[in-house]
């Protein structure tokens, strides 16, 4: 089967994407591959990650730009993997269905616009929840809004901080929820491709 070629769109430090580069030589993602990182920061690590996996790393600030790009490259799904910008309206419409982002938290709680990050374990802190976790899910039109392809849990302790937190829920959750996801969907992406 034909691979589903991904694009891993990041912000910042790109743990996530590691994640993803590590599934993908494990295994764990084998109907998919990562053609792909693009960044709207210069100083991303996340663009190093790629670099030493020979992932292909581009700098994009500009959103005709990097549509031109994910078509040149021929990417059919979109992950975003802690990409801190808010894509717009059309955008997101040339590529329906097929972008789907991680969020810090359970959906709906602790999300939206401005609410990214180290944000929104101070808001689960500040609330006081005893349970946050991760949600994978389709990017629409309204931020953190489309449709929820997969959550897991994650228990908040005595003390937390909001950095403990953080890595806590990056360890429980998110690198294995992401992971699962992006070869779930390209599976099935994949599948509907011709040989
Ligand atoms: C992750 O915790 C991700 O869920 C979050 O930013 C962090 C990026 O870390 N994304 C959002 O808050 C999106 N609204 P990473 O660069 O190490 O993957």
């Amino acid at each position: 089967m034909l691979k589903t070629k991904i694009a891993v769109l990041v912000s910042g430090g790109g743990t996530n994407l590691q994640a993803i580069i590590d599934a993908q030589k494990s295994g764990i993602i084998k109907s998919g591959e990562i053609a792909l990182v693009a960044s709207n920061k210069a100083d991303a690590y996340a663009l190093k990650r790629a670099e030493a996996n020979g992932i292909k790393a581009v700098l994009m600030t500009d959103e005709a730009a990097l549509l031109k790009i994910l078509r040149e490259e021929g990417i059919e799904l979109i992950v975003l993997a802690g990409f801190l910008k808010i894509l717009s309206k059309e955008f997101i419409q040339a590529y329906e269905n097929r972008i789907i982002n991680i969020h810090p938290s359970l959906i709906p709680s602790f999300c939206g616009k401005g609410c990214y990050g180290l944000h929104v374990h101070e808001k689960a802190l500040e609330y006081g929840v005893k349970v946050t976790g991760a949600t994978v899910h389709y990017v629409n039109e309204i931020p953190d809004g489309g449709q929820i392809i997969a959550q897991k849990a994650v228990e908040i302790q005595d003390g937390d901080t909001p950095e403990i937190l953080q890595k806590r829920v990056m360890e429980q959750a998110e690198w294995i929820l992401l992971p699962r996801a992006v070869e779930e969907i390209s599976r099935k992406l994949a599948k509907g491709k011709i040989e």
